[in-house]
């Protein structure tokens, strides 16, 4: 495969070309590399760059000399396919890696066009670029080494240059989960020892843990690619046997009735009952907790359960007792967490949510499960009736979760559509194409 890269300082390519398995590749003819300067596309003492058109400092790569340097190495090497490297490009990760490797490959030539300063003039891109990768949302001072991040994650695709073809094939990111941890010599080192279980012989038992070291690792670092990855029936059960519980309160008392905002207690209703028991069911909710204080409220809530837990229940809609079997009804929040505690031998977390924007010391997002999971203790989502949560209430509960929303500023979501929309956020799978 031919490679050609221009750029404002290609001095920087030369001892990483020169370096490792990249040396080898080139000397094994898997790869030729030219790297070229754009001072080379415009005569001496000619500027490259120009200011930008409009307020705001800085200057930009001219799209004539970029234009020069295309011309000139597509007419030494063939077509190439072209990357130029963006903040605003697609987000590089193992799966557009993939992608583009198959499209380079196809091509047999690479060019590489890593700006500096601002940038390039946009044009340019438009009319030249094949791909503009960017390698994350943050600004570097040029494109270089997104350049060398792309050459190496592509060249490991082509067999022969890394030894090991299985290390590609098995690493992280070639499929749902990022690599289990790995040691070596020496057994124990400032106190800590390898794990016994590897050095044990035991092959079954070692694959066991590692899986479950690579799944807990990639729940909590990595939950965004876990869950748009198509997972298989084994794959979710391997996940699910590493994330902790999750439990569900409906909470009736300590609520805001009335126009006047009073703590006070609702009524329970038996949409709610059956919409949140299904959604329950659906993200892997263990129990589902209806907590009121009032004995004629949870007498009309057990009548209902009764129903749906014996035989008419279960002849009249299988699936629908079976989304009913695990509600129970608790007169208040403090014997739901008693009952996660005995049957997990752990305390819960108890998450908070509220529509409305309220302060706490503990405020947590939808990019924050990795904190929750870590910790390693079921979690107790509770949700409001009325007007929601008392403000005491919620400052007693260990998290507070942003509320959740859309671009316009009404807010008044049913409590079943609330549990629905967050548990899909928190942990429902958002698998990409298969
Ligand atoms: C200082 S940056 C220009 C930043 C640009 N004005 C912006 O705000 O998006 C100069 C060059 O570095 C490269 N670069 C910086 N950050 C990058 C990233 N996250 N991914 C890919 N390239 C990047 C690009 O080639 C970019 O044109």
């Amino acid at each position: 495969m031919k490679i050609s890269i221009i750029s404002v300082f290609p001095e920087l390519y030369t001892s990483f070309l020169n370096t490792s398995l990249l040396k080898r590749a080139q000397e094994s003819g898997y790869i030729s590399v030219t790297t070229d300067s754009f001072f080379s596309y415009v005569a001496p003492k000619e500027r490259i760059d120009a200011p930008t058109f409009g307020h705001g400092a800085g200057m930009l790569i001219k799209p004539e000399v970029v234009e020069k340097g295309i011309h000139s190495l597509e007419e030494k090497n063939g077509k190439a396919f072209k990357v130029f490297f963006s903040p605003h490009g697609k987000k590089l990760d193992q799966d557009y890696l993939t992608q583009l490797a198959k499209q380079v490959q196809a091509a047999g030539h690479l060019m590489l066009i890593p700006a500096r300063y601002e940038g390039m003039d946009a044009r340019v891109e438009a009319e030249y670029a094949d791909a503009v990768v960017s390698v994350g949302d943050f600004v570097l001072m040029g494109g270089d080494v997104p350049a060398m991040m792309l050459l190496e994650g592509l060249l490991r695709f082509v067999p022969g240059i890394v030894g090991k073809q299985e290390s590609v094939e098995k690493d992280s990111f070639s499929g749902p989960f990022v690599d289990y941890p790995e040691y070596t010599e020496p057994v124990e080192w400032h106190g800590k020892q390898v794990p016994e279980v590897i050095r044990s012989g035991n092959h079954a038992a070692m694959d066991a843990w590692r899986s479950e070291q690579a799944a807990k690792r990639t729940l909590i670092h990595h939950f965004d690619w876990l869950r748009s990855y198509p997972l298989n029936s084994e794959q979710k059960k391997v996940v699910q046997a590493v994330m902790p519980s999750h439990y569900v309160a409906l909470c009736h008392s300590e609520v805001l009735i009335g126009k006047d905002k009073q703590v006070g207690t609702t009524s329970v209703t038996s949409i709610d009952i059956h919409d949140i028991a299904r959604s329950s069911r659906t993200y892997g909710i263990k129990n589902y907790f209806i907590v009121t204080p009032l004995l004629d409220q949870q007498r009309i809530v057990q009548t209902l359960l009764d129903f749906w837990h014996t035989d008419s229940g279960i002849t009249y809609n299988q699936s629908r007792h079976e989304a009913l079997r695990p509600v129970e009804i608790k007169d208040d929040i403090t014997q739901a967490v008693a009952a996660i505690e005995s049957l997990e031998g752990k305390k819960p977390l108890v998450i908070a949510t509220s529509a409305r924007s309220v302060g706490h010391v503990k405020q947590i997002s939808f990019h924050d499960q990795g904190i929750i999971w870590e910790q390693e203790r079921p979690v107790l989502f509770v949700f409001g009736t009325g007007k929601g949560f008392s403000e005491e209430f919620l400052q007693q509960c260990d998290y507070l979760l942003l509320p959740v929303g859309g671009f316009s500023d009404f807010n008044h979501l049913s409590v079943r559509s609330a549990v629905a929309i967050i548990l899909d956020r928190w942990m429902g799978l958002i698998a990409k194409k298969p």
